[in-house]
Order: structure tokens, then C-alpha cells, then sequence
């Protein structure tokens, strides 16, 4: 039987990765986005990829009439990747994010209850774990969030999980994301955010492509191996499948999980410089600043409960990250 799942947000960088492994896993899936920080024409370029169609919603999961209509068009589950993502915009607009990543959510459990869709997979991240100083990172390190978006996930987390208590045929798979970076292998997909990236590895394609002058570098006085941050970097390829085994473990064992994807590896960020500078055969300039407040020096994943539980293990390395990464952002668009 082909299960049909509605991407919440699967317009997105993670959520069009996981498009295309669910389509070839044999889902079948529809998007559903308001294309807030998508490009509009990510369905072509799936569709480009894919050679069907791709059926999509254009909505937003803070509308609750929206999302009843969305649901009611007949879904076995859901993945719920729609939120607001930026640490830093999160501060400064607490609202916003609690209305998207929460009153969201919200509207789209209330819409599956109605329609009684009884599976949901959750984008929920390593922010959870706030600046815990406890390596790796297993599932039961105690949950430290210190942002507002940070502490957005720990609110999801903990309403799927009440629900899923309280309708125990309600089956809910928490994944929690380290870093992710990478682009598909075909270079017509990857990160392309329209609103200006934070995150480190767009931000150092900018500059390997010369729409950024330089990287700046938050903090080389960490206590690592060059004196820069620590990041477990999973390829969104590898993230994708981790979503496509969740849902498999969803329909077929019946029950929830909660667990960490990630490699288990970390790498600096003069690491990151180097690597993608390598495969890019661009130079990476980049200065020095402070320490960007509330940035771990540390963080990556105990990967055992994803093994053990999912059959998850990240395939590709970090030469792959930057190669695919450069593949999409160095090209014409
Ligand atoms: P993204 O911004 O590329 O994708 C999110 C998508 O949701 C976008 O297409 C956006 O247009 C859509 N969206 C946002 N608000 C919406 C709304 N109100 N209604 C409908 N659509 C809406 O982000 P991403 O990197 O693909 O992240 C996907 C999920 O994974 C998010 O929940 C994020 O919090 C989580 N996550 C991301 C990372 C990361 O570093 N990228 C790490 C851990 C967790
Ligand atoms: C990585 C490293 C920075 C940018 C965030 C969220 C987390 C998750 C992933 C959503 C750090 C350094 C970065 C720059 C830099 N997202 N850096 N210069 O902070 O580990 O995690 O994204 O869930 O919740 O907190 O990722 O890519 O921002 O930073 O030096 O311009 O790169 O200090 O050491 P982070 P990041």
C-alpha cells in the first residue's frame, strides 16, 4: 500500500531533500508551504529531477481553516518541517517564532486529529541541547534551551509528545538535527534560503562565489583543535533518508522514537574553510570576531539510538558536504 505524506515546509532545504528520498522510497508526497523562505520554483526543479509532477499546497500552517483543508485530502502522515529557523531572528521576534514553530504545530495536530491522521514526523534540532558540555551528545543529555527558537522545539517536542501519550494510536518520530549542510547530487537543489543565511556553510559558499567578502569567524579561543566552534555536519542527503526510515518505523512498528541525526564527527570552522576551499579551488577569506554569545565551543551526536533504532548510519564525508554544496551554489541562477 502507498502511504501518502504531507510535507509541511517541503519546499524548504531539508524538505525538498526529503521530497525527493520519500518519492523514491515510494511515497507518495505532496508540499505544502507559503514559500516564506523557499524559492518558488522549487516544485520545478523536483519536478525537473523527478520527471512527475508535484502535487503542491500553497498554504500556511498558521492559518487553522488552511490547514483542516490540507488534511482533509487524505494523508496517512505528515512531516512537519514548516517553522521559523533564524537563532538570532528568534530574539528579536519571539512572537513570530512562538506563532510559527508552536500555534503552528498546533494547527496541524488539531487537523489531524479532525482528518485522523495518526503519524507525524518532527524537525526538532540539536538546540534543544543548549551549550551542554557533555560529548556526544546522547538522547537523554538533559535539554538546556537557550534561545527562543531553541526552546520553540522543546514546546513541539513536548506537545507531540503528551498527545501521543494521551491517543496512544497516534504515533510520533522526534528527529533531532545536528548540523545540515550539502546539496543534492543532481546541483538542482540545495540551500537557497530567500531570506540572508546565518548559518555557516551558505554563508562561506557566498563568499567562495564572491557575493561575501569574507567569513566572519566567531571566536578562535574555544578549547578545540584550532580554537574555533565544533560541529557535527550531516549531509542533507544522508538527513533525508533519516526521514524516510522514521516513516518506515512509524508505519511499521507502531510506535514512537526520538532520536539524534547526526555523524558523530565534528570538524572546525577553519576545517569547514579548508574543505570547502579545496573543493572549490576558491580562497576563503575570512577574519577573526568574538564569539557569537550563546555558541557552544563543542557539539556533536552519539548516533547508537539512530543505529539501533532506525537502521541510520550518515554515509557521506565532509569533502561531499562542500563538493555538493558548491555543485548547486556556484551555478547560474
Ligand atoms: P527552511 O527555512 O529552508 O524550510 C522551512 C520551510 O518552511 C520553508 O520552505 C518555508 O517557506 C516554510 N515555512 C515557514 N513558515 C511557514 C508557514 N507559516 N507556513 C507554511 N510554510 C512555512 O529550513 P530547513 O533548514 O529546511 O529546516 C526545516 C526544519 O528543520 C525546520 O523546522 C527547522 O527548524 C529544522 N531544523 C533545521 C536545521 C538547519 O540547520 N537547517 C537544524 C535543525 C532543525
Ligand atoms: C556553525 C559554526 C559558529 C556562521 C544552528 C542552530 C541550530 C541548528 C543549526 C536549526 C559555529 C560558526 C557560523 C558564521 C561562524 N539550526 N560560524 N561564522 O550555531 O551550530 O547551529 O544551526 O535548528 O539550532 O543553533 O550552526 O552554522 O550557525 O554555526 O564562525 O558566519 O560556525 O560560531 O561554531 P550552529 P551555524
Amino acid at each position: 500500500m502507498t502511504h501518502r505524506i504531507l510535507l509541511t515546509g517541503g519546499a524548504g532545504f531539508i524538505g525538498s531533500h526529503t521530497y525527493l528520498a520519500l518519492v523514491e522510497a515510494g511515497y507518495a508526497v505532496t508540499i505544502l508551504d507559503n514559500f516564506e523562505n523557499a524559492m518558488r520554483d522549487v516544485p520545478d526543479r523536483l519536478q525537473a529531477i523527478t520527471g512527475k509532477p508535484v502535487p503542491v499546497i500553497t498554504a500556511d500552517i498558521r492559518n487553522a481553516a488552511q490547514m483542516q483543508d490540507a488534511l482533509g485530502q487524505g494523508f496517512d502522515g505528515v512531516v512537519h518541517f514548516a517553522a521559523l529557523k533564524s537563532v538570532g531572528d528568534g530574539e528579536n521576534n519571539p512572537l513570530g517564532y512562538y506563532q510559527s514553530n508552536c500555534a503552528g504545530l498546533m494547527n496541524v495536530v488539531q487537523a489531524m486529529e479532525h482528518h485522523g491522521v495518526k503519524n507525524i514526523v518532527f524537525s526538532s534540532s540539536a538546540a534543544v541541547y543548549g551549550a551542554t558540555d557533555q560529548m556526544p551528545i546522547t538522547e537523554d543529555t538533559p535539554l538546556e534551551p537557550i534561545s527562543v527558537y531553541a526552546r520553540t522545539k522543546v514546546f513541539g517536542e513536548d506537545l507531540l509528545s503528551a498527545y501521543a501519550k494521551a491517543n496512544p494510536d497516534f504515533h510520533v518520530g522526534i528527529l533531532r538535527y545536528f548540523n545540515p549542510v550539502g546539496a543534492h547530487a543532481s546541483g538542482l537543489i540545495g540551500e537557497d534560503p530567500s531570506q540572508p543565511p546565518s548559518n555557516l556553510m551558505p554563508v562561506i559558499a557566498r563568499v567562495a562565489n564572491g557575493q561575501m567578502e569574507a567569513l566572519q569567524v566567531f571566536g578562535d579561543d574555544y578549547p578545540t583543535v584550532d580554537g574555533t566552534g565544533v560541529r557535527d555536519y550531516i549531509h542533507v542527503e544522508d538527513l533525508a533518508r533519516g526521514h524516510v526510515l522514521s516513516l518506515d518505523a512509524l508505519f511499521k512498528n507502531q510506535q514512537g522514537h526520538l532520536v539524534n541525526l547526526g555523524t558523530g564527527q565534528g570538524h572546525s570552522v577553519l576545517e569547514m574553510v579548508a574543505a570547502y576551499g579545496k573543493v572549490s579551488g576558491r580562497e576563503i577569506p575570512y577574519n577573526i570576531l568574538p564569539r557569537r554569545p550563546g555558541d557552544p565551543a563543542v557539539s556533536f551526536a552519539d548516533v547508537a539510538r539512530a543505529k539501533e533504532v532506525l537502521g541510520f548510519a550518515a554515509q557521506h564525508d565532509l569533502s561531499t558536504m562542500c563538493a555538493s554544496n558548491w555543485a548547486f551554489s556556484s551555478k547560474e541562477k
